[in-house]
């Protein structure tokens, strides 16, 4: 089969039945401004040196301008961060100018927006970037990372739709 036998919206349905996390990967761009925007191609990438990465497409806006300071925040989203979920998968709403309107956040060491009530967050520094398709491959050193002990549930993106892990909780 070629390449061009792989109807797009065949490959998303497929793709879609792979269930991934949900994270927002923040950052600020060189005026100081914070971007974000929502990722389900997060990945451990090695422990020794430290390394995560994602994809973001060629055309993201978010990731053009997080790119500025070479650095970036993975905020891992708990179940029920719905909202936070589509607010960065869209253009800033009517009116607004940022996807940050609205939304409470603190600095990491290296200045990338963490967001409350996330699962855990990992700071890191640009390590390289690769050209993958339409997307690009970010590998990202990790310089800070923390997680939450008082969240017990994760967010999971499957078929289109956010759910839960529904954890057991005993
Ligand atoms: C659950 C979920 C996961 C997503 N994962 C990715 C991803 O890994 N890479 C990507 O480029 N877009 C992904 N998107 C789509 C982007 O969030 C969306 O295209 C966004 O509008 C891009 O915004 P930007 O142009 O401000 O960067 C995802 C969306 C959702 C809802």
């Amino acid at each position: 089969m070629t390449d061009s036998q792989i109807d797009a919206r065949h490959f998303r349905n497929v793709l879609g039945h792979f269930p991934t996390g949900v994270t927002v990967v923040t950052g600020l761009d060189s005026a100081g401004d914070p971007h974000g925007v929502t990722i389900g191609s997060f990945v451990s990438v090695s422990l020794d040196p430290p390394l995560v990465g994602f994809l973001p497409g060629t055309s993201s806006k978010s990731w053009q301008a997080i790119a500025e300071s070479g650095s970036f925040c993975v905020n891992i989203l708990a179940a029920g961060q719905d909202e936070l979920c589509w607010k960065f998968a869209k253009e800033p709403a009517a009116g607004e100018t940022s996807k940050f309107a609205g939304v409470d956040w603190t600095a990491s060491e290296t200045g990338s927006p963490i967001l409350p009530g996330t699962t855990g967050w990992i700071d890191c520094a640009v390590e390289v970037v690769h050209e993958a398709g339409d997307h690009l491959f970010v590998v990202g050193r990790v310089h800070g990372m923390s997680h939450a002990d008082d969240v017990d549930d994760a967010m999971v993106f499957f078929r289109g739709k956010v759910a839960s892990v529904n954890m057991p909780t005993a």
